[in-house]
């Protein structure tokens, strides 16, 4: 049992632009273990006729090591006062500490993926597609000049999944 409902995609109350700024969670979840990170980038929108959901892992990341293997991953969003918990998962890595111990934020099981009873919106992704964004593809000096800075060989790699579940608190 959890604190969760699911709702509709009509009902899904977010707006992209300004609710990836405002910082979310990415879960992933494989051989029965999770790993949480922050994230700012990320994307709506319809693929392949399916609603989806598109999200940017850096290959550096812990959480990169789960996405890849995982069948599905979910997309968590907070209220404000979970910010200094949101810092946690995005400043420290799950290699080095246990970060849902450090913040006390209690994990939710689904089915094949994870999220938290905090979230007060959580979409659950199913892949579809994952992609390395390769330095030969890039068309102009946006993400060139981005990788420059603090450069150690790292690009993020693209993960497309089909939203099939929404849960609210
Ligand atoms: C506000 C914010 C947004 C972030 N957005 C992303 C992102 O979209 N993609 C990404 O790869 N890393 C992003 N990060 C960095 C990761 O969250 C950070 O490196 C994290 O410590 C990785 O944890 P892990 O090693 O346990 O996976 C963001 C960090 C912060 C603070």
């Amino acid at each position: 049992m959890n604190n969760l409902r699911e709702i509709k995609l009509e009902e899904m109350n977010i707006d992209p632009f300004k609710d990836f700024r405002n910082w979310a969670l990415v879960t992933a979840y494989t051989n029965g273990k999770h790993n949480t990170m922050t994230i700012g980038w990320g994307g709506l929108g319809v693929l392949w006729r399916k609603n989806v959901a598109t999200v940017y892992i850096r290959e550096n990341r812990y959480t990169y090591e789960f996405i890849e293997k995982a069948d599905y991953f979910t997309i968590s969003f907070y209220e404000e006062k979970y910010k200094p918990a949101l810092t946690v998962y995005g400043t420290k890595s799950g290699r080095d500490i246990d970060k849902d111990q450090e913040t006390g934020f209690t994990p939710v099981i689904l089915d094949g993926a994870v999220t938290y009873e905090e979230a007060s919106l959580t979409i659950v992704c199913k892949k579809l597609y994952q992609a390395k964004l390769e330095p030969e593809f890039y068309l102009n000096e946006v993400a060139a000049e981005f990788y420059k800075l603090n450069d150690d060989g790292t690009r993020h790699h693209l993960y497309i999944g089909e939203i099939i579940k929404i849960l609210k608190k």
